[in-house]
């Protein structure tokens, strides 16, 4: 049998999640495609909301669709933060940064009340770590990270020609991951790291995820309604 469409997953996922967003909210925006998605759709139904951008890119987009924007700098708390992802397991465990732009999104995250993630069904995983884990490092200590990381068990590669928003690179780094929670603080440990893309103490509260036009909204126990 063939596996639903991608893009329509996608899409089906980023619809659903606009129905979470009212007038007067103030709204994060995530990177990549399927929150692309989300925006364009939002963009849409000219709601009254500020969005707090994740990337420059999601910026660029999100000023041509004439959303309200400001800076997570700004907001003392968001009502909700739509962002997708790579990786989600059974634990609502996240892994991002497949599109480099981990550090912020990981900031907006953690002031939203409500982290709503959108996902095609080829993200959701029994455990995180086929994907590589993101790690944005200062170019200046790439050669001590990288010995830290190898220690650490990892298999370390440097993102070709890849430089995050704030002007860091990214090692994208292989490993069997037991302990999310701790390996994302052990990560966060080793001077000259920014931030890596293992969301395990800001896990998403809903995960709404596409196969083709259907959807599926898993909440968590305990998640931030
Ligand atoms: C960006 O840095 C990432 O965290 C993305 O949210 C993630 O890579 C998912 O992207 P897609 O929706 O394009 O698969």
């Amino acid at each position: 049998m063939s596996r639903p469409d991608v893009e329509k997953s996608k899409k089906a996922a980023a619809e659903k999640a606009v129905e979470y967003v009212v007038d007067g909210m103030i709204v994060g925006l995530g990177s990549g495609s399927t929150a692309e998605y989300f925006i364009s759709k939002l963009a849409e139904k000219k709601l009254n909301i500020v969005g707090i951008p994740t990337s420059k890119r999601t910026e660029g987009l999100a000023r041509r669709l004439g959303i309200r924007l400001a800076s997570v700098e700004e907001a003392r708390e968001l009502d909700v933060d739509v962002d997708g992802a790579d990786e989600v397991d059974p634990e609502f465990n996240l892994l991002k940064g497949g599109g480099g732009a981990h550090t912020m999104e990981k900031r907006v995250a953690e002031k939203a009340k409500k982290f709503i993630v959108v996902v095609d069904y080829r993200k959701m995983v029994e455990r995180l770590g086929f994907f590589p884990v993101a790690v944005e490092v200062e170019e200046s200590r790439k050669e001590a990270v990288i010995k830290k990381l190898a220690y650490l068990g990892g298999i370390p590669q440097i993102r070709d020609g890849f430089i995050t928003d704030g002007g860091n690179i990214i090692i994208d780094v292989r490993f069997n991951i037991v302990d999310p929670r701790g390996l994302e603080d052990k990560l966060n440990s080793i001077q000259g790291v920014i931030e890596n893309g293992i969301f395990s103490k800001r896990k998403a509260d809903v995960v709404i995820v596409g196969e083709g036009d259907k959807v599926k909204v898993i909440k968590r126990e305990n998640g931030r309604k």
